[in-house]
């Protein structure tokens, strides 16, 4: 199928920039949509034949449940049953924003959408466009992030055009998303909550508002091989997978860019494209390999919003090699390191 490429300018909002969007959601087709986290692949979460079509587009497996993508409040009774207040207290302290909530599903939502589950997803994206096309097709959009299963998510319309150009009705291109990576997820059908997914709204900051605030056991795993079974089902797939073989390295700064230069030097002597994830204050220090660096360690945004974007870069250069700095020390470290960790398979090198 032709793919239709739509640029709209988020300063700029206009209705009817949204009408072939909205009729391509209320047809069940599928629709790539910048968010502030990553792009999203979005269908009506109500219809499960469109609900099918995006497992079929990204390759992802059927149990893998979608989070469905809501722009006002009102939408919590419908889409969950029994609602806690806590998920009146984090809506009002974190929507619209980078935040998803799991609740119990309502009868409203088919299982075509909840990859089976009794349970829902729920978020309120504060990205304009997205909120935009939620609010002018008039229903609740389904959408994971709009990469092939197992790659890296994307942050730009280049990125969804590399991997899904040809499967989806339309991308619509708002530029580079602010965050870059996912949303935090929150599981508030237990007795406390629990984070099975981290993001850039931190557990300190989910603690201020509903007090204790738990990790799931697969959030702070480090090890390949372990029985630890992940609460929400994507988080137990391969994900973020660059082509090329990543090690992070860690120890001082020190320590780990005299480690990073040492194999870097050991694989470019073997002949291998050799690629280093720095930090502003560090990449003039590395003396080999292709260096990129995230951003400055100051600003964690720069951090955030540019590391999807650079594992994928890579692959564009066909690296065999990447090291790349820890980023534990970071206010958004489980984030980033959640991520860095699955990409490379969680090998650890110690400086
Ligand atoms: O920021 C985001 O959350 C982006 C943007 C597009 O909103 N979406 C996103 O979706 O990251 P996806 O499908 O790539 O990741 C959703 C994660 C998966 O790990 C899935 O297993 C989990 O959420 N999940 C969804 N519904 C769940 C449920 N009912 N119970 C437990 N985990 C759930
Ligand atoms: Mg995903």
């Amino acid at each position: 199928m032709e793919t239709i490429i739509k640029k709209i300018d988020r300063n700029n909002i206009q209705e009817e920039d949204f009408k072939e969007a909205s009729d391509i959601i209320n047809k069940g087709g599928l629709v790539a949509f910048p968010t502030e986290t990553v792009y999203g692949l979005g269908a009506d979460a109500l219809n499960e034949q469109a609900a099918a079509r995006i497992y079929a587009a990204k390759g992802r497996p059927s149990d893998n449940p979608l989070i469905v993508h809501i722009a006002d409040i009102a939408a919590l009774n419908e889409l969950a049953s029994d609602v806690p207040d806590i998920a009146y207290e984090l809506a009002d302290a974190f929507w619209p924003g980078p935040l998803t909530i799991i609740l119990n599903k309502s009868g409203l939502v088919p299982k075509g959408t909840t990859g089976g589950l009794e349970t829902v997803a729920i978020r309120m994206p504060s990205d304009k466009i997205a909120a935009a096309l939620i609010k002018y097709s008039n229903k609740y959009i389904a959408a994971p992030s709009a990469n092939t299963s197992g790659r890296p998510s994307t942050t730009k319309a280049e990125h969804v055009i590399e991997d899904l150009d040809g499967k989806i009705d339309m991308i619509i291109d708002g530029g580079a998303s602010d965050i870059g990576l996912e949303s935090t997820i929150v599981d508030l059908t237990g007795e406390f909550p629990v984070i099975l997914r981290p993001g850039y709204i931190t557990k300190d900051e989910l603690e201020a508002v509903v007090g204790y605030v738990e990790y799931d056991k697969a959030v702070l795993n480090r090890e390949a091989n372990t029985n630890i079974v992940a609460k929400a089902p994507g988080m137990k797939y391969r994900h973020y997978a660059p082509k090329a073989e990543l090690f992070i390295v860690e120890g001082s700064m020190e320590d780990t860019i005299e480690c990073i230069n040492k194999n870097v030097k050991e694989k470019e002597m073997l002949g291998f494209k050799t690629g280093v994830i720095a930090t502003d204050e560090t990449k003039n220090m590395y003396h080999g390999g292709i260096v990129k660096s995230l951003g400055s360690r100051n600003n964690e945004l720069s951090i955030t919003s540019a590391l999807f974007d650079i594992l994928r870069e890579f692959d564009t250069i066909e690296a065999r090699y990447i090291y790349t700095e820890s980023f534990d020390g970071l206010e958004h470290g489980q984030a980033v390191m959640n991520r860095l960790l699955k990409a490379a398979g969680y090998h650890i090198i110690n400086a």
